[in-house]
């Protein structure tokens, strides 16, 4: 376990800026995940973490000991790939001690460190394959095997599930939830999957053009997202956002909404604001407050819960329910005041 600071970290390759004042403190063994839109800077910080790649200013601690000039195999660090990196012309088991090996470490401890990494990972079978004799996740089992017989302080995961299938990515999760409950060890992971960033973190880091939008725990962004880009971003269906133009504000502090006068009691209103409405918060009757008659445009049925979509205010609006919906017209409402931004 270790704990990590990178202080005042930029990045920029020529004159794209990729990473502005990043600022961010991990305590002992925490499990962050990483996540926005393609291109903003992650996995660019991952290669600067692990030495990769070269930091233009700020520092970087591992551990409260200032690493920015450590070689990537002194800093104590493991790397795990989309792409796996494994060696073709080498077996599962030359591909897990390859690292070991050239750092000169005892040959009966390099056993020892592989079968126990193989046992955990449930790979001890596959020792003597090639790389090409595995299945996809075989083969990730095995990226992530070489990483522990490292015995690192800190493991960087880049995307690591994002080449498997379905079934197989939820499994792997699984696995390495359990992994990390059972090394301890720091976790910063990189990843687009929605379902992977809220099961497996401690804290998320949501990111946005090398800055961070918002460092919390899951139930903090879910419930409390700093500002429309978080809430669209984690949720899914993503979450609906309802301009509600300053005309429709009748008093100070209460608002027109699709024909409910609504009032709400701790607020001033004077400007446009934007109210957000997540997909399963939404109900397909009347009992909420903001009540609305909709025409349902497509129903999309996921077995134990159907996606509805709907036109509101020129816009797609989306709606998550376990209920029956006619497919032609539904009656639904929604709480006021769950998300307000202005
Ligand atoms: N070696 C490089 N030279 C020039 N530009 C680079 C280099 N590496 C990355 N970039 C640029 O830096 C930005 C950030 O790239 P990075 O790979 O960190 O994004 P990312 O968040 O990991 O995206 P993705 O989700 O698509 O993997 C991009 O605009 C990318 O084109
Ligand atoms: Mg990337």
């Amino acid at each position: 376990m270790a704990t990590i600071e990178l202080k005042n970290i930029e990045k920029s390759f020529g004159s794209n800026k990729v990473i502005n004042k990043f600022n961010i403190k991990i305590n002992h063994g925490e499990f962050i995940v990483l996540v926005g839109p393609s291109g903003c800077g992650k996995s660019t910080l991952l290669r600067m973490i692990s030495g990769l790649e070269s930091v233009d200013e700020g520092e970087i601690h591992l551990d409260k000991k200032l690493i920015n000039n450590l070689i990537p195999s002194k800093r104590g660090i493991a790397m795990v790939f989309q792409s796996y990196a494994l060696y073709p012309h080498m077996n599962v088991y030359e591909n897990m001690s390859f690292g070991l090996k050239n750092e000169k470490i005892d040959k009966n401890e390099i056993d020892k460190k592989v079968k126990d990494a193989a046992k955990t990972l449930q790979i001890e079978n596959l020792l003597e394959r090639k790389p090409r004799q595995l299945s996809g996740g075989q083969r990730q089992r095995v990226a992530i095997g070489r990483a522990i017989t490292r015995n690192p302080k800190l493991f960087l995961f880049d995307e690591p599930l994002s080449n498997l299938d379905a079934a197989l990515r939820s499994e792997m999760r699984v696995e390495i939830s359990k992994l990390h409950k059972k090394l301890g060890t720091n976790i910063i992971y990189v990843t687009h999957d929605q379902v992977e960033a809220m099961t497996l973190a401690d804290k998320i880091v949501i990111l946005n053009e090398g800055l961070i939008e918002q460092y919390g725990s899951p139930d903090q962004i879910y419930n409390n997202p700093n500002n429309i880009f978080v809430a669209e971003f984690i949720g899914s269906p993503k979450m609906n956002i309802l301009k509600i133009g300053k005309d429709k504000i009748t008093n100070q502090n209460i608002i027109n909404i699709f024909n409910n006068k609504i009032k709400f009691d701790n607020y001033k209103f004077s400007d446009d604001i934007f109210m957000g409405i997540r997909p399963e918060h939404i109900k397909t009757d009347d009992s909420s407050d903001v009540k609305v008659d909709i025409k349902v445009d497509i129903i999309e049925n996921l077995g134990f819960e159907k996606i509805i979509y709907t036109t509101l205010n020129g816009k797609e609006f989306r709606i998550k329910t376990s209920n029956n919906v006619n497919k032609d017209h539904s009656k639904i409402s929604f709480s006021k005041k769950k998300y307000l931004f202005f």
